[in-house]
């Protein structure tokens, strides 16, 4: 395993350093000149963090803050910023070729190969990959595929879920914001209850519901009067990323997964944000003992430059028209590159990273769990790796989510303590635990410790 020494020497040292508050007068200037300049609408547009320089799983700011990266740019720096490794294919292959448009290139296939080699049962060398820049770019092709290979158009998407947000996407994703005033969206969308268990939406409790939620999917897509008559998938998430890192018990796909079988559609896994070793394997789906038929993933694949993919069993091919989904920058040969060594470090057995992510993972979770006893502010501890959510409310017996800002304070709070860590869920309420699988175990507990010693304050 990699050693804790070879872990800090890709961060910046004795993170976190505060220079000023938080933002500082160069934050604060480039973001007057970035509202000049660029659109509202995108993401993290109220949080005053303006990054200048990343090492590892440290960050600095343009005032020089020096933070701990708690956050890992949305689970997409996987193996921290900058890693030497990926500066060196960098260098390599920007020498070489960088742009073939669709085109393709040594480095697309040798990516394609090197997917099928690491995709979970029953993708696993029996798969093709279409490549892209973002992840949502994934998920609107796999609703393209699906509805090709099935000849029917309606998907199945959870409560709760995020997959993007564009036409095609936005349908999928239940968030206010992200759906409002943009319509039509597509239509022939329907979405279930995820299995939240700390608030399940029929307010009983795991095991003894007998995993009523699981069985509702059965019911919608093989009953009748459902209005489920055409549905070519089920997309779903093994852990919620910005639904609050819920991370539900097997048998929830199990049933989902039988239900696609009976029916005859498609279980897409939506591998975005879990993916790519975060939760512990490298396929969060790997934790749920479901084979997939497809698989959407990207973030912490491409980690320092974008690259995200759609991965389809090979049959699928079959319904599909040649050139019928060119993209300009699909599969640009450094990414491709980039990819392939974040792929070579998580995968690499002597770092171990992925073990890595479970056994610090579980010893945050054990910290924050043992706070909850006396911490009145934390509602509940869950999630796989380092994927970690952690649910602050009002009130531990209610489960009442907080006021609306309380959790902008307390991010506040954090960032001036020189901790980047994002709110995510329902109600914005859930404190998500995603490093970069190489953050040093001191810099990991440090931030835990900050994070409880914040929270006792509500
Ligand atoms: C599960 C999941 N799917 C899809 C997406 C969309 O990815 P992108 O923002 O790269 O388009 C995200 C982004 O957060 C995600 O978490």
């Amino acid at each position: 395993m990699i050693s804790e020494a070879e872990l800090r020497a890709l961060s910046f040292e004795d993170a976190p350093q505060m220079v000023c508050e938080v933002p500082g007068p160069k934050v604060a200037a480039l973001m007057e000149e970035s509202r000049k300049y660029e659109a509202l609408t995108r993401g993290g547009g109220g949080f005053p963090v303006i990054l200048e320089h990343g090492k590892g799983a440290t960050v600095k700011d343009a005032d020089g803050n020096l933070y701990i990266d708690m956050a890992a740019g949305v689970a997409v720096n996987a193996v921290g910023r900058g890693h030497p490794k990926i500066l060196e294919a960098i260098r390599r292959q920007s020498g070489v070729i960088m742009h073939t448009t669709d085109i393709t290139n040594p480095k697309r296939i040798q990516l394609a190969k090197r997917v099928s080699e690491v995709m979970p049962e029953g993708l696993r060398g029996n798969c093709h990959t279409t490549l892209f820049q973002a992840g949502s770019d994934a998920v609107e092709t796999a609703i393209k595929f699906s509805r090709r290979y099935t000849g029917c158009s309606q998907i199945i998407a959870f409560q709760g879920a995020y997959h993007g947000v564009w036409c095609g996407t936005a349908a999928l994703t239940t968030g206010y914001n992200y759906r409002h005033g943009w319509g039509p969206l597509i239509p022939g969308v329907q979405h279930l209850p995820y299995a939240y268990c700390y608030r399940c939406p029929f307010n009983m409790t795991y095991p003894a519901c007998d995993v009523q939620c699981g069985k509702y999917v059965d019911y919608v897509l093989n009953t009748p009067y459902t209005a489920a008559d055409d549905v070519a998938a089920v997309i779903v998430e093994a852990q919620q990323g910005e639904g609050g890192y819920v991370a539900p018990p097997p048998e929830f796909f199990q049933l989902i997964k039988a239900a696609c079988e009976k029916y005859g559609c498609l279980y897409v896994a939506d591998e975005v944000q879990a993916g790519a070793g975060r939760t512990g394997k490298m396929w969060a789906v790997e934790h749920t003992g479901v084979k997939p038929d497809m698989l959407t993933w990207g973030k912490g694949m491409g980690g320092d430059l974008p690259m995200a993919g759609l991965t389809f069993r090979a049959d699928i091919e079959a319904g599909l028209a040649e050139g019928s989904q060119p993209s300009t920058f699909a599969g640009n040969a450094l990414g491709c590159e980039v990819c392939l060594t974040n792929i070579d470090l998580i995968q690499d057995p002597e770092m171990d990273l992925m073990g890595r992510a479970t056994r610090l993972g579980e010893e945050i979770r054990g910290i924050l769990t043992e706070a909850m006893k006396t911490v009145k502010a934390i509602g509940d501890v869950r999630g796989r790796g380092l994927m970690i959510g952690c649910e602050v409310v009002a009130d531990q017996k209610t489960k009442q989510p907080p006021e609306p800002g309380v959790c902008g304070e307390i991010a506040m709070k954090l960032l001036n303590k020189g901790i980047i860590i994002t709110p995510c869920g329902r109600y914005g309420n859930v404190f998500r635990f995603m490093p970069p699988l190489t953050i040093p175990r001191d810099y990991a507990l440090k931030a835990t410790e900050i994070m409880i010693d914040v929270l006792k304050e509500y």
